[in-house]
């Protein structure tokens, strides 16, 4: 996504805090100078119980004003505001004004960067990787989210009871959603006792051939196994919580495999026909019986991840002609 500090209006919230001396805006999430993948929230502490209204600026792009002084939304969130916003790709400068009434109250700035999951790009170094799960973070949530859970809330599939999906729903409203993920066994993954909290102490194939061993012993016994494969990685191409494309890719399958195989865009693949074009790689139906309609792409012909072939060729065909008379059939 493009879209330029597009800002949707969730909910807001005006904390009645005790002491009288009010600090300005903190900035929750992201914090100042750190980076994240998602452009899934803004979230404020308002600080100053008599705040009416904020107005956020994306990198010069500003929101109406959002209200937030009514008593019933004071009720529900205090001083809390989220906001969904769309950052742009890399750095954004952030502005929040704050208004009682018609008056500017202050202002507060802050950079983040956005480096989008699946890219594969990364921030510059003065952007540190954020991270919530600190207990000072979460000590600002707890008046309204569980931040304490019982190991029997930690292992609830039900999602009334899991305390981690309250806040995290988000991530599951996509079309393809990683089993585990789905049954909120979100500290499966996730261990509770390691700072921080809710890191996951194993990465990649080592997690998950704890539940994958039958697609790692089937690994094994082929004869050609891919790069990233045999290097054990599997969260280059796969989202351990869900994504939009199918087998929770990251991307597209063509966008991910050309991601690593740039070269392939430069000359004709496979055939040079008439025109000067290669073989087609996508934009028409896959005629043959494996991918049962689903559209052409890269894996039409290659396995993702392994074969007795070289150069993994689908169904293990062992050469060009039997791998074009899948769906030539002369
Ligand atoms: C005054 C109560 C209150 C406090 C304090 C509070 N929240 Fe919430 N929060 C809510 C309510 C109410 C909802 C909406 C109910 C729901 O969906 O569970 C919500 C929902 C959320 C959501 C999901 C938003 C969505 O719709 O996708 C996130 C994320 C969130 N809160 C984060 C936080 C964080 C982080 C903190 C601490 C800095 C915090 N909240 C503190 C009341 C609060
Ligand atoms: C009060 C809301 C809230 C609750 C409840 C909550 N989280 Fe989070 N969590 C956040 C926010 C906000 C972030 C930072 C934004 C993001 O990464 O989505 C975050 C980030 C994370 C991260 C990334 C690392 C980090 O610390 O930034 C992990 C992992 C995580 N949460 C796991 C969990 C798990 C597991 C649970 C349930 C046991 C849980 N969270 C419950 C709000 C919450
Ligand atoms: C199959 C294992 C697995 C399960 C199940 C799982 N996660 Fe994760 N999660 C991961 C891995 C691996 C990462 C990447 C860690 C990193 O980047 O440091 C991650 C990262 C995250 C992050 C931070 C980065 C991001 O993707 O935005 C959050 C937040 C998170 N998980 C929340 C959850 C919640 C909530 C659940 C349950 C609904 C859950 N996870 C279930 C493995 C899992
Ligand atoms: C806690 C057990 C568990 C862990 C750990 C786990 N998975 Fe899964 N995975 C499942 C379950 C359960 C399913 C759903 C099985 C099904 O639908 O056939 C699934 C399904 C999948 C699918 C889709 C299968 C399909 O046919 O569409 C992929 C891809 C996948 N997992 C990849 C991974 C990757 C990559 C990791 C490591 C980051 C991982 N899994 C870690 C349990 C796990
Ligand atoms: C180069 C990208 C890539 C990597 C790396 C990768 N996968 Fe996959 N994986 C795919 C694609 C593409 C599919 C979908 C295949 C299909 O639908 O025909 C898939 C499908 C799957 C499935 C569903 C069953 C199947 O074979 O169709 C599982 C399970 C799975 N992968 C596990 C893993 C594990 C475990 C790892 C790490 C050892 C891994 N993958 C690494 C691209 C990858
Ligand atoms: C993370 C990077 C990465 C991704 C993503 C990736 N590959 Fe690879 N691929 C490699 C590496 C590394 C090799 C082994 C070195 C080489 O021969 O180029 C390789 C080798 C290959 C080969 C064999 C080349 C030969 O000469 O024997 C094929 C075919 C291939 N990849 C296809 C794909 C397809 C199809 C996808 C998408 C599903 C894909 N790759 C995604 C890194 C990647
Ligand atoms: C119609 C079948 C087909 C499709 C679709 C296809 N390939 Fe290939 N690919 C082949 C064949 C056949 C070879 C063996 C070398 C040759 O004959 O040109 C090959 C070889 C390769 C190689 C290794 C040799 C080289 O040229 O570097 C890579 C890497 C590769 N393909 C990647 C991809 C990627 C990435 C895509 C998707 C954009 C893709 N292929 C789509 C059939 C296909
Ligand atoms: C997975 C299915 C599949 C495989 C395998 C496959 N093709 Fe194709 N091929 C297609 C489709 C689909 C088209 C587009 C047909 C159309 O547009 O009518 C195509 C078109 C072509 C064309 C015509 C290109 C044009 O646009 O004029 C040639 C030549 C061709 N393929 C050669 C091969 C060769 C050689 C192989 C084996 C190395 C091969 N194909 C393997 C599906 C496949």
């Amino acid at each position: 996504m493009t879209g330029k500090g597009i800002l949707v209006f969730i909910a807001a919230v005006i904390l009645a805090a005790a002491t009288a001396a009010f600090g300005a805006v903190t900035f929750v999430y992201p914090s100042p100078n750190t980076w994240v993948e998602r452009s899934n929230y803004l979230i404020l502490k308002l600080n100053n119980p008599e705040v009416t209204g904020v107005r956020i600026a994306v990198n010069g792009i500003s929101s109406d004003l959002l209200v937030v002084g009514s008593p019933e939304y004071r009720k529900m969130f205090q001083d809390i505001l989220i906001v969904q916003p769309v950052w742009d790709h890399g750095r954004n400068d952030v502005t929040v004004e704050s208004f009682i009434g018609k008056d500017r109250a202050e202002s507060a700035q802050a950079q983040f960067y956005f480096a989008p999951r699946g890219e594969g790009a990364s921030a510059p170094p003065e952007f540190k990787p954020y991270v919530f799960h600190m207990s000072d973070m979460e000590k600002r949530c707890s008046g309204c989210h569980n931040m304490e859970p019982s190991p029997a809330q930690l292992f609830s599939t039900l999602e009334k009871e899991n305390p981690c999906v309250g806040c995290h729903r988000k991530m599951l409203n996509v079309k393809f959603v990683h089993g585990p993920a789905g049954t909120y066994s979100c500290v499966y993954c996730h261990t509770e006792k390691v700072a921080p909290r809710y890191a996951v102490t194993k990465r990649e194939a080592a997690l998950c051939n704890e539940c994958h061993e039958d697609k790692a012993a089937e690994f094994r016994k082929r004869k050609y196994i891919h790069g990233p494969i045999a290097g054990g990685m599997c969260e280059v191409c796969h989202d351990p919580h869900g994504s939009n494309h199918y087998g929770q890719l990251k991307a597209p399958v063509n966008e991910l495999c050309l991601s690593c195989h740039e070269a392939i865009k430069k000359t004709p693949h496979v055939v040079r026909t008439s025109t000067g074009e290669g073989h087609p790689v996508g934009g028409r139906k896959d005629p043959s019986a494996l991918k049962s309609g689903r559209e052409m792409s890269c894996i039409s012909c290659h396995n993702p991840h392994a074969s007795d072939v070289r150069y993994f060729f689908v169904n293990n065909a062992e050469d060009r002609m039997v791998l074009c008379q899948m769906c030539h059939n002369k």
